[in-house]
């Protein structure tokens, strides 16, 4: 509803007010200035109850109204806008700091809508059932190598290796490049700190490289001026699951040097039909409580070569020797999934394909309903690329004034959890030494885009709250 239909001028009159409330269907409307301060709230029950007490068609609204409203701030806390629906007030007008009327409240605002929801909708329940019956509750027992065995056939990668988390599968995948003291690794300025955390921890000089505007991923351009003859490693980073074409940066840089591919975020996402991590010799997945699929905490490790796969199994379970337990030939971690976590993976990944597909719809509506006000989604899709859009990102002229921090503040007030872009890791003082040069592009992606909850079980009409909400605070639906 755009915010004109409920706001009135204070000059026009008890018919024009009932006019616009029938014509509507409002149960409420807000009485304001030329200015569109808030002078006023009217309800249907006001009106009746004026109009029954001898009240006019003809009088003034300043007469009707009710000059004690109650309103909720844009600074406010989310518990007071709560507090105030639990008063049983069906529609609150929201001020912004000079008492301007930016939009309604209503009771959509109740419901809190995560950036990200997991569902449990298969044998998630079932399978940690008989997990805990037959006490297989560590990294032995049947579901991690079935999960396993899942999730390589779904993404075409042969003999995956499910670790702790997807932390733990970088630092392992770090681990088996085998480098030395002043070897360099390139990586991505715009991610997660899970990428520069490992690439630090090896002890090897890392190199940050600026992304690229569109697709939000490390720009092979600037890295192609990176690299030198010390170059051993470029980590790339799928960021919200933009799959980098990794075929392409292979032709250009030396054969020696390993990808490693950060695929956290791009599980479903596909280049030329395969499976992003495909060409890389090394990826890694997460399964985060936020990820597409989720074990709780968890990760995946592909390697290539099929050596570096069985060192990967030795290094993940203390560096133990395979046929003569407590004998160590390496020094290992231990980053083993548990059964339980293996459980729930399974269960997660026999219906990957229904969440791929909820979340292009969710995709869809978002562009929709965005578009036509001027909105644009980074990476819109090339033909060889299936993009999963772990989160959807957008942005919009009027966001980098605004803020993006406020912008989350506000909607986060409303019920809806929005995130800004991660912050470029130069940014960051203690990441200050990997900085090499400038990054333009990724500190105005973190100015200037958001991401928008992207939970497969969303309902249009979730995304329709969510929409509205964003448009009502940049003022995009004022007309
Ligand atoms: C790009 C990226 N890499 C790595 C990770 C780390 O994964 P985990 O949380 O499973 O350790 C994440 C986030 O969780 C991520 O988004």
């Amino acid at each position: 509803m755009k915010l004109s239909t409920l706001l009135i001028n204070q000059n026009l009159t008890v018919r024009d007010v009932m006019v616009r409330m029938n014509d509507f269907c409002l149960d409420t409307v807000f009485v304001v200035d030329c200015e569109n301060t808030l002078v006023g709230v009217i309800t249907d029950g006001d009106l009746r109850r004026k109009l029954l007490k001898g009240h006019g068609l003809d009088d003034a609204l300043s007469e009707v109204m009710n000059k004690n409203y109650t309103a909720a701030s844009i600074n406010d806390e989310r518990s007071d806008v709560l507090s105030l629906r639990k008063d049983g007030i069906k529609s609150i007008p929201l001020l912004d700091e000079f008492q301007k009327v930016l939009g309604c409240i209503g009771q959509e605002v109740d419901e809190y809508i995560p950036i990200y929801n997991t569902s449990f909708e298969g044998n998630e329940l079932l399978y940690l059932t008989d997990c805990i019956k037959k006490s297989w509750v560590s990294s032995a027992g049947e579901y991690v190598k079935k999960f396993e065995q899942k999730f390589s056939e779904f993404t075409g990668l042969n003999d995956c290796i499910s670790t702790s988390s997807g932390s733990t599968a970088l630092e392992l995948a770090i681990s088996l490049c085998n480098l030395k003291k002043n070897d360099e690794i390139i990586a991505p300025d715009l991610t997660f700190a899970s990428p520069i955390n490992s690439a630090i921890r090896s002890n090897s000089i890392v190199k940050l490289v600026d992304v690229d505007r569109d697709t939000m991923c490390i720009n092979t351009n600037l890295l192609l001026d990176k690299i030198t003859n010390k170059t051993k490693v470029i980590i790339v980073v799928n960021l919200y699951g933009y799959p980098v074409d990794i075929l392409q940066l292979r032709k250009n840089i030396p054969s020696h040097i390993k990808i490693i591919e950060d695929c956290a975020e791009s599980l479903g996402s596909f280049r030329n039909n395969k499976h992003s991590g495909y060409y890389s010799d090394f990826a890694t997945f997460s399964f985060y409580g936020n990820k597409t699929i989720t074990t709780g905490e968890g990760g995946m490790l592909f390697c290539s070569n099929d050596l570096k796969k069985g060192e990967a199994k030795i290094l993940r379970d203390h560096g133990m020797n395979p046929k003569k337990r407590y004998w160590h030939d390496q020094v290992g971690f231990n980053f083993r999934m548990t059964n339980l976590q293996g459980a729930l993976g399974l269960a997660q990944m026999e219906n990957i394909e229904k969440v791929l597909r909820r979340k292009k719809r969710v995709f869809q509506k978002y562009k929709d309903l965005m578009i036509p006000f001027g909105f644009s989604f980074n990476a819109d899709e090339a033909l060889d690329v299936e993009n999963s859009r772990w989160l959807v990102t957008t942005t919009h002229e009027k966001i980098e004034n605004y803020g993006v921090e406020k912008l989350e503040y506000q909607l986060k007030l409303l019920g809806i959890d929005i995130r800004k872009v991660f912050y470029p890791l130069s940014s960051m003082p203690i990441y200050k030494s990997y900085k090499k040069g400038i990054y333009p592009n990724s500190s105005y992606l973190n100015k200037s885009y958001i991401c928008l909850p992207s939970s497969p079980n969303l309902t249009s009409e979730n995304i329709e709250i969510i929409v509205d909400k964003i448009l009502m605070l940049l003022g995009l639906h004022n007309g």
